[in-house]
């Protein structure tokens, strides 16, 4: 099946159209270029196009050692449409908390389990690393979201670049 896409200059297409049936979702560490490029067209898709934000890198320097997945719906015959990214940070200091961020899903795609399983991903990798605390700065339209994987609110709203943002956080298991 062709996807139609929309160009940008150095990044990958974004999938605009998505299959009617798909089997599954898949969600991997991002481990060569073209995931990389996947990921980064998703966090341009939704905070640079969708969100508005001006001036926005996609990149930054936590990238180089953080954990950044990408989440697929799979079609009937393995194929695979990346809809979704995000990524954990590993605290520098042990008493510091894992930090995710770059948490998002292409509109076309959401609803349909691969934002929760983007996180719970993250998750996993944060409970197996031994970190004791992830958190992050979720925006306040995705709190439920974040609640209903275990966070809570850890502060006041406060505005970033016009969106209103809350801390939270969530411990790990036992
Ligand atoms: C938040 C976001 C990543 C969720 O991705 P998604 O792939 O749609 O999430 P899922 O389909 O796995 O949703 C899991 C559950 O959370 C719910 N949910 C998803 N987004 C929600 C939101 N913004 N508010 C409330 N509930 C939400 C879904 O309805 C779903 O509930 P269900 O299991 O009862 O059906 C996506 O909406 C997004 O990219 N939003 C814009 C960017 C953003 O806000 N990113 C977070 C930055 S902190």
């Amino acid at each position: 099946m062709s996807i139609p896409t929309r160009n940008r200059p150095g990044t990958p297409p974004a999938p605009r159209l998505l299959p009617r049936a798909t089997t599954g979702v898949d969600v991997v560490r991002v481990a060569n270029l073209a995931d990389r490029q996947a990921a980064l067209a998703i966090r341009r898709r939704v905070f640079a196009d969708e969100q508005d934000v001006p001036d926005l890198s996609v990149s930054d320097a936590d990238d180089a050692r953080s954990v950044i997945v990408l989440g697929s719906l799979v079609g009937p015959r393995g194929e695979r449409w990346p809809v979704s990214t995000g990524r954990l940070t590993p605290p520098v200091l042990v008493s510091d908390p894992g930090l995710i961020a770059w948490v998002a899903t292409v509109p076309e795609a959401r609803g349909r389990g691969v934002g929760a399983a983007v996180m719970r991903f993250l998750l996993a990798a944060a409970d197996r690393s031994g970190t004791r605390e992830v958190a992050l700065a979720a925006q306040y339209p995705a709190e439920d979201f974040y609640e209903r994987l275990g966070f809570i609110q850890a502060g006041p709203i406060y505005d970033v670049r016009g969106i209103p943002h809350r801390r939270m956080i969530r411990f790990r298991r036992a």
